[in-house]
C-alpha cells in the first residue's frame, strides 16, 4: 500500500505570469487553466461527499484514508484558488460568472442527489485524474511555465498517492458497476465541459492571441499535436470503464518516489 501524505503547501506564483503558460501552445494552457478553475468547487464537494460516506465505513483504515483524502484535497483546491485569483487579473471578464455555475451545480449535487450519485460522481473524477497523473508522469511537464508545473506535478502526484480511496469508498458504500460507469462518465462530461466552453471563451476573448501565435494555421498545426496527447490518455482512461478496473492494480510510476521526496522538502509541514 503507497503512503497518503499531506503536504501543507505554499507554493509561488509571479503576478506577471503568461496565462499562456504552455509555451507556443494557448489551446492547451487554457484548457488547463480551466480545469484549475474548476477544482475550488469540484475538491470541497467530493471532501463533503466523503464526510457524508464516512459513517458508513466499517473499515478503519479506510476511515484513516478517507481523512487522508479530504486533507489533501483540502490543500488541492487552497492553491490552486492562489493561483486562479491571479489568472482573474489578467482580463477575462466572464470567469467569474462561469465559475458561479459550477457553484450552483456542486451544492446542488450535494443537496438534491444521493450519497452513492456522489461517491459515483467522485470516483469518476478521482479515475479521470489518476490516468492524467500517469500520462504527465510519464511525459512530462515540457514547456510549462516552472509555477504551474509545480502546481499540477504536486496536485498529481497526490492524486496518485491517494487513487484508491474513493474507488474503495465507492466500492464499501454501493458497490454497483453499471452506476458507477454511467455517473462517471457523466462526471467526466459535466467537468470536461467547463474546461472546453471555458477555455475556448478565453481564447475568443482575445483576439489578437491567435494572430500571435500563427493565425488559423497556427491553430491547425497545434490541434493535431493537442489530439495525440488526447489520444494518449485512452489506453490510461477505457481500463476504468470495466467491471474489473481497479486503482489498486496501478504500479507507482517511474521517478514518482523522486517526486515525493521533492515535495515533501518542499511542504511546510507533513502528516
Ligand atoms: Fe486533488
Ligand atoms: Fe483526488
Amino acid at each position: 500500500m503507497d503512503t497518503i501524505t499531506v503536504r501543507q503547501m505554499d507554493l509561488a506564483f509571479p503576478d506577471d505570469i503568461d496565462p499562456v503558460v504552455i509555451e507556443g501552445r494557448p489551446e492547451e494552457s487554457y484548457f488547463l487553466i480551466a480545469f484549475s478553475l474548476l477544482l475550488p468547487y469540484l475538491e470541497p464537494y467530493l471532501i463533503r461527499t466523503m464526510k457524508e460516506a464516512r459513517p458508513q465505513l466499517t473499515d478503519p483504515r479506510l476511515g484513516e484514508d478517507l481523512a487522508r483524502f479530504n486533507a489533501q484535497e483540502g490543500q488541492h483546491f487552497r492553491q490552486h484558488a492562489r493561483f486562479n485569483a491571479l489568472i482573474r487579473q489578467k482580463g477575462f471578464p466572464e470567469l467569474a460568472a462561469r465559475e458561479a455555475t459550477l457553484d450552483v451545480d456542486y451544492h446542488r449535487f450535494s443537496r438534491e442527489q444521493p450519497l452513492r450519485w456522489n461517491l459515483a460522481y467522485a470516483e469518476g473524477f478521482e479515475a479521470f485524474t489518476t490516468a492524467m497523473a500517469r500520462v504527465s508522469f510519464e511525459e512530462g511537464f515540457d514547456g510549462m511555465h516552472p509555477a504551474m508545473r509545480e502546481l499540477f506535478s504536486w496536485h498529481l502526484l497526490e492524486e496518485f498517492e491517494h487513487r484508491t480511496v474513493a474507488f474503495d469508498v465507492y466500492e464499501h458504500v454501493v458497490g454497483d458497476y453499471p452506476y458507477r460507469l454511467r455517473v462517471g462518465l457523466y462526471a467526466q462530461w459535466h467537468m470536461l465541459g467547463f474546461c472546453a466552453r471555458t477555455s475556448r471563451y478565453m481564447l475568443e476573448s482575445d483576439p489578437e492571441l491567435l494572430e500571435r501565435y500563427g493565425g488559423p494555421a497556427g491553430r491547425r498545426r497545434r490541434s493535431g499535436h493537442q489530439l495525440r496527447r488526447l489520444l494518449r490518455l485512452l489506453p490510461k482512461v477505457l481500463p476504468t470503464y470495466t467491471p474489473w478496473y481497479t486503482p489498486h492494480h496501478i504500479a507507482m510510476p517511474e521517478g514518482m518516489q523522486a517526486l515525493q521526496d521533492r515535495y515533501d522538502a518542499m511542504a511546510i509541514r507533513t502528516t
